[in-house]
């Protein structure tokens, strides 16, 4: 009587643990199943990625959009390539730019930096920056509008 006792709750124990595989299993499935629903890109085959450069017909730095140097923000013109060279190593193009000054105002503004701001000796590329500022980042030159000459004044009548 007692070893049939045993044997049963042996059985049980065995069913038991199959049960327990048994939901394992259905629960790995399940979740397989969901994954997969969920991500049913994981089942195509993806294709190797291509990454498409375009292919640029002018490198950046050299972009000209308008009349201006797209990467600095610089007029073109003569003298651009040097100015490039020599005055954006430090500070932006646009410290340069927002300015406006004579000749006279570029040379004593190189000066300064060379005196005090480590600025190199531009040897003879000077020539062409200070002529290319001075005719592109020239002063305004009617920053205020003209006094009126030739007005025809009228007597107020009372
Ligand atoms: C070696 C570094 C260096 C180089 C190269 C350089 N600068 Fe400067 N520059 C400076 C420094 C530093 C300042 C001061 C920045 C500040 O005030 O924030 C300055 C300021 C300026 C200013 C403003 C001056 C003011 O009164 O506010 C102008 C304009 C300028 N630089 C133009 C130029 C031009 C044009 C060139 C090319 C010829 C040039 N920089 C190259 C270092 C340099």
């Amino acid at each position: 009587m007692m070893s049939s006792e045993k044997e049963f709750k042996k059985q049980v124990g065995k069913l038991y643990r199959q049960l327990l595989m048994a939901f394992g299993l259905i629960g790995v499935v399940v979740f397989l199943f969901l994954y997969i629903a969920l991500n049913p890109s994981i089942l195509v085959n993806k294709p190797t990625e291509t990454t498409i450069v375009p292919v640029q017909e002018v490198a950046v730095e050299d972009k000209i959009e308008n009349g201006i140097h797209v990467a600095t923000g610089f007029v073109d013109g003569e003298g651009l390539t040097e100015v490039i060279q020599n005055c954006t190593n430090c500070h932006s193009a646009k410290l340069v730019t927002q300015n406006r000054m004579t000749r006279e105002g570029w040379v004593a503004t190189i000066r300064w930096m060379q005196e005090t701001q480590n600025l190199w000796d531009l040897g003879n590329q000077e020539e062409a920056i200070v002529k290319y500022l001075a005719k592109n980042y020239a002063p305004q030159k009617k920053g205020r509008r003209e006094i009126l000459t030739d007005v025809e004044w009228y007597e107020l009548s009372e």
